[in-house]
């Protein structure tokens, strides 16, 4: 396993998404311990892509349950349907927020959480854990991120 993550700091966001990709690849191979790779991850995409806070929650007993992540303390369990979160589990499918305040049942783990991304892996067609991003930014989401974090967790799937 790298102990340092190569990322030059001239790359633009999708280049430098591209870059963390192949290095999560090699990062995660050979770990079987899902939370082992899951804090790893959470640290690579906080180092190189400077989010406010990112991590995962697990779906245990019919909620999501708090899993690894970096940034401030957050919320510990949410409920299907709920919040941001749990309206990914829900829809099966990416939430994107530009304004978390115009969402209508966000939950605010934080208040300095502008804009926010939700992701869902898949595990025999069932979400087994989202993927969430929050930036202290309004707006700070894009196809960009969409599409290189739904490109993760399809990495992240083929260790569920
Ligand atoms: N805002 C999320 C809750 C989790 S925290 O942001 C870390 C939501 O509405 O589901």
């Amino acid at each position: 396993m790298a102990e340092e993550l190569i990322i030059s700091n001239s790359l633009d966001k999708k280049e430098r998404y591209q870059t963390l990709l192949s290095q999560i690849k090699a990062l995660v191979e050979g770990e079987q311990d899902l939370i082992a790779n899951l804090s790893n991850i959470a640290a690579a995409l906080k180092q190189t892509m400077n989010f406010f806070w990112v991590g995962f929650y697990l779906v245990k007993d019919n909620q999501l349950v708090l899993g690894p992540f970096q940034g401030p303390i957050a919320c510990t369990r949410i409920n299907f349907g709920k919040g941001v979160c749990g309206t990914a589990w829900k829809l099966k499918s990416t939430v994107l927020v530009p304004d978390v305040e115009k969402f209508p049942g966000h939950i605010a783990c934080n208040s300095a959480s502008k804009s926010e991304i939700v992701l869902p892996a898949f595990k025999n067609n069932e979400v087994a854990l989202v993927l969430d991003v929050d930036s202290d930014a309004l707006d700070d989401f894009n196809t960009i991120d969409q599409q290189a974090l739904e490109e993760l967790m399809r990495i992240i799937e083929n260790l569920l």
